[in-house]
């Protein structure tokens, strides 16, 4: 888990804002302490003598224009592209924002058939990745300091990023855009990996879940139908097929739950069955605390087989 901030860039766009916020930093610390000493000069001579036309004109106006055009100038093939369509060779994620999660889909590059999973987006490292963003309901924003700049998530519209790690890792994304009642809660992690280490993840993903492997996660499977959580949530390969929620067919290989709320460890998932709306309120998952513990644990143990 790389625990890095907007400096430690490890994306070609991110890398790119952080040039231009080095350059900004170190300007306008030269340009501050220059005015100081100006101002210092001036108190001393008490500005006997001094061409305050030219100053004026020349601090104030032709300084400050040619600093802006030269900025600007340099800002200007810094600033990402605006692409309609994905470049060729780019591996297309389409992320959709929901009140409070994000929803993930890749294309299976064996069948073209959508392979859908939540709040973590796993990347192949050096390969430009076109994310395709939207939103499914108000507006949110997609931010991955470390990755590149934010990006609006609109109803109804489709936005991109264009991103390429440059190095494998973990890094912490934050829903940008005030969205709601749990907009804090709304996080997602992007992980980078070696190519061949990405393809394999992806073939797992495109899988069915497996059968349970025991009768004890049998029971956790037949207590997730019997409660209805199907009605919510896809598990492929288990009956469940529901839209309204994340994909949970492959739950247990994510690393948290609820947008990055929790760790996914058999505690974490038993406490987020029992006790969601205490933990994420206003979540649209109602708590499950009316449900005995060994109901509970053997639920918890069933999501986190399906890896
Ligand atoms: Cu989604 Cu803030």
């Amino acid at each position: 888990m790389t625990a890095g901030g907007v400096l430690q860039s490890a994306g070609d766009a991110a890398h790119a804002i952080e040039t231009v916020t080095w350059v900004l930093f170190a300007g306008g610390g030269a340009i501050f302490v220059g005015v100081m000493l100006l101002l210092a000069w001036s108190l001393r001579r008490r500005a006997r003598g001094v061409n305050t036309r030219w100053w004026i004109w020349g601090g104030g106006v032709a300084f400050p224009a040619a600093v802006l055009v030269a900025l600007f100038a340099w800002t200007l093939p810094h600033t990402p592209v605006w692409r309609p369509t994905p470049p060729a060779g780019a591996l297309i994620v389409t992320v959709k924002a929901h009140m409070w999660w994000w929803e993930v889909r890749y294309r299976d590059p064996a069948t073209g058939a959508d392979i859908v999973t939540a709040n973590e987006i796993r990347i192949p490292v050096g390969k430009p990745v076109y994310l395709a963003l939207t939103s499914a309901d108000v507006i949110h924003s997609f931010w991955v300091p470390q990755l590149a700049g934010k990006m609006d998530m609109l109803p109804g519209r489709m936005q991109h990023l264009l991103v390429t790690a440059t190095a494998p890792g973990t890094w912490r994304g934050q829903c940008a855009e005030f969205c709601g009642e749990q907009h804090a809660q709304m996080a997602l992690h992007v992980v980078g990996l070696a190519p061949p280490d990405f393809d394999a993840w992806l073939a797992v993903q495109a899988q069915p879940a497996q059968p349970p492997a025991t009768p004890a996660l049998a029971l956790g499977r037949d207590a997730f139908l019997a409660q209805r959580c199907d009605a919510c949530h896809t598990v492929r390969g288990a009956g469940a097929a529901g839209q309204l929620g994340p994909d949970l067919t492959h739950i247990g290989s994510r690393p948290y739950l609820g947008a990055g709320t929790l760790a996914n460890t058999p505690d974490g998932r038993a406490r987020w069955l029992a006790h969601l709306q205490h933990i994420k309120p206003g979540a649209r998952m109602p708590s499950y605390d009316r449900l005995d513990t060994p109901t509970l644990n053997a639920m918890g143990a069933w999501l986190g087989s399906l890896q």
